[in-house]
């Protein structure tokens, strides 16, 4: 399972990325609009500092719009994916930039027909987007289920980002179902990787070593 994270925060996706657990990055107009810098250096930065796939999303909503926009955000380096939003006019830009041999990501996905048209359509990557579908009372993991069963039926290569992730609970259950990429704010990776059983352990090894090294001063290890 490759583990992107959902942030356009430079400090948190230079930590995670010296630990060697970015495996991409995926952006949106609201997760710029949280940082306080220009939005195209950020993006810049991103697609600099990380090797794999970095999504970036047009705000055009017409066709030649997000064409256009496209081809802007390509420039940015070759691991650029071009985020297009679940519309009619996005699809026929999916196709038409699979054509021009630009990756794209079909994002606001809420149902498995938005997926197949999607995939149909040409898109690198779907983004079903979980979390809002729990919000609103509806069970997001379903969604991802139906999918990937969808996806594996008809051996399309569209890849499905499990995105809109809230806990490390989603990671499991998307993990379980064998989705391919997760998306994760940067407090949902912190979150999987913390235990208290794993600090009360280290707490306990660390003072018993003390004890060790009074009866053993000169102890090296
Ligand atoms: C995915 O690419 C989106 O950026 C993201 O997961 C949206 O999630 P939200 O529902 O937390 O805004």
């Amino acid at each position: 399972m490759k583990i992107f994270l959902d942030t356009a925060n430079l400090q948190l996706i230079k930590e995670y990325n010296e630990m060697g657990l970015v495996d991409g990055i995926t952006t949106n107009p609201t997760l710029l609009a949280k940082e306080n810098n220009d939005p195209i250096e950020i993006m810049k930065e991103i697609v600099r500092l990380v090797k794999g796939p970095v999504s970036l999303e047009v705000v055009s909503q017409d066709y030649e719009g997000m064409i256009d926009e496209a081809h802007r955000l390509k420039k940015f380096g070759e691991n650029v994916v071009v985020k297009i939003p679940m519309t009619s006019n996005g699809l026929k830009a999916i196709r038409r930039l699979k054509e021009d041999h630009i990756d794209t990501n079909c994002t606001l996905v809420f149902s498995s027909n938005q997926a197949i048209l999607a995939a149909k359509s040409g898109a690198r990557y779907v983004s079903p987007f979980i979390g809002r579908l729990d919000d609103a009372g509806h069970k997001g993991m379903n969604l991802i289920k139906e999918i990937v069963e969808i996806f594996k039926n008809y051996n399309f290569d569209t890849e499905v980002i499990v995105a809109s992730v809230r806990h490390p609970l989603h990671v499991i259950s998307a993990a379980r179902i064998g989705a391919d990429i997760v998306t994760l704010p940067p407090d949902v990776l912190a979150k999987m990787l913390k235990h208290p059983l794993t600090d009360k352990g280290l707490d306990t090894f660390n003072s018993d070593w003390e004890k060790v090294k009074k009866t053993y001063p000169n102890l090296i290890l």
